[in-house]
């Protein structure tokens, strides 16, 4: 067993882990984010996608002892002081999910994109998900979210 600590959605987490514990199960089954799901076997899906230092990462290659010393967050960490993250709210709006399961991972990949381009083209967009899968949806609605978040996050920064 190996002694970790990271920041997990703003607070601290210390745990001893089995050094083969993959970080999204430490994620699920030790801290409850229900926010993380698996939905392959094999990193294609992108339903586990979280953020390590900023950066989206699917958490199903990342072991948890990877992740000690550093700053994980789910989507329950996006939301404000009870306040969804416009991308959530621009997912709602747009109708940009159906069964949900793609749907935290989808929105923490966006996020990371948004973070790095504010204003993407929809090319860029498909582009920034392209790791994340649906089933349900056909990305239409979820292209135009992330235009909408992105329109939110720019009128935000405008005051
Ligand atoms: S569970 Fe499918 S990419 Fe991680
Ligand atoms: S909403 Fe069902 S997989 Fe995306």
């Amino acid at each position: 067993m190996r002694a970790i600590e990271m920041i997990v959605d703003g607070a601290t987490v210390r745990r001893e882990v089995d050094p083969r514990l993959l970080l999204v199960h430490l994620l699920t089954d030790s801290l409850d984010r229900t926010g993380v799901n698996v939905g392959c076997d094999s990193s294609n899906c992108g339903a586990c996608t979280v953020l390590l230092d900023g950066r989206s990462v699917k958490s199903c290659t990342v072991l948890a002892v990877q992740a000690d010393g550093h700053e994980v967050t789910t989507v329950r960490g996006i939301a404000e002081e009870g306040d969804w993250h416009p991308l959530q709210t621009a997912f709602r709006n747009c109708h940009a999910l159906q069964c949900g399961y793609c749907t935290p991972g989808m929105i923490m990949a966006a996020k990371d994109l948004l973070d790095a381009v504010p204003d993407p083209t929809d090319e860029q967009i498909r582009e920034g998900l392209e790791g994340n899968l649906c089933r349900c949806t056909g990305y239409a609605p979820i292209v135009a979210a992330v235009r909408e978040a992105a329109d939110d996050l720019a009128a935000q920064r405008q005051g």
